[in-house]
């Protein structure tokens, strides 16, 4: 399948980042049910210098009450805030910030997408609406997903069963790190999945 391209003719690398528990847990209270320092210091190396997709509910917990904290520790991304109910309140808040750009639907966000001109990839970094349309609706676009496996079972409020075991997906790689944990459900697992 080709690769979608912007209008300057650099492809469109949309790659989506995600952690998941052993029964597929994702968040609890519009937050991360798991406190793993290591991998938020992991994922925000792989995301460092890209322009990130987020909805909005994952977006007001990134900025918590605090945008100034926010901004600093995510000095070197900029904010594709997808919004659909609060899209004019968003847009006017927020009109004075540059990294931070709102958009009503998908099809506003592709626009952007393919005007773009810059060639580095673009992260599709949750909550579970956003991962779930863009991985259904765009998915050819999708060139690679990066999956912490956490061990354990958690209870939360949104979760997802991921087949990466899709005709569409390998395993590019598979790390286990356990050196700072102390978990007794075992290590943390790092994959990566490439589209074939
Ligand atoms: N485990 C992980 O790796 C991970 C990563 C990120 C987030 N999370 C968790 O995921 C949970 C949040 O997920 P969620 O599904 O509830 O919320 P979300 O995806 O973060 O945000 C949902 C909101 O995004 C907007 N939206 C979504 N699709 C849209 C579209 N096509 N067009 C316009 N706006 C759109 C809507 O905002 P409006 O309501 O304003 O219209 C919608 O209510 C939290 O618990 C969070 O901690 C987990």
């Amino acid at each position: 399948m080709s690769k979608p391209v912007s209008a300057s003719g650099k492809i469109i690398d949309l790659k989506m980042i995600l952690a998941l528990s052993e029964n597929g847990t994702l968040g609890k209270n519009n937050s991360l049910p798991w406190d793993i320092p290591e991998d938020l210091k992991r994922f925000h190396k792989i995301i460092n210098n890209c322009d990130v997709v987020v909805g909005r509910k994952t977006f007001d917990s990134i900025i918590k009450n605090n945008l100034k904290t926010a901004l600093h520790k995510w000095k070197n991304n900029n904010f594709l805030v997808l919004t659909k109910d609060n899209y004019l309140e968003y847009k006017k808040k927020y009109s004075e910030f540059e990294r931070i750009k709102i958009y009503q639907n998908l099809d506003e966000l592709n626009g952007f997408l393919i005007a773009r001109s810059i060639a580095n990839p673009i992260w599709i970094i949750g909550g579970k609406s956003v991962y779930q349309q863009l991985f259904k609706q765009v998915d050819s676009q999708i060139s690679s997903i990066d999956l912490t496996r956490v061990p354990g079972e958690y209870d939360g409020d949104c979760s997802w069963d991921l087949d990466t075991n899709s005709d569409e997906f390998k395993l590019n790689f598979k790390l286990s790190w356990s050196e700072k944990r102390d978990l007794k459900e075992g290590p943390l697992v790092h994959e990566r999945w490439l589209r074939l």
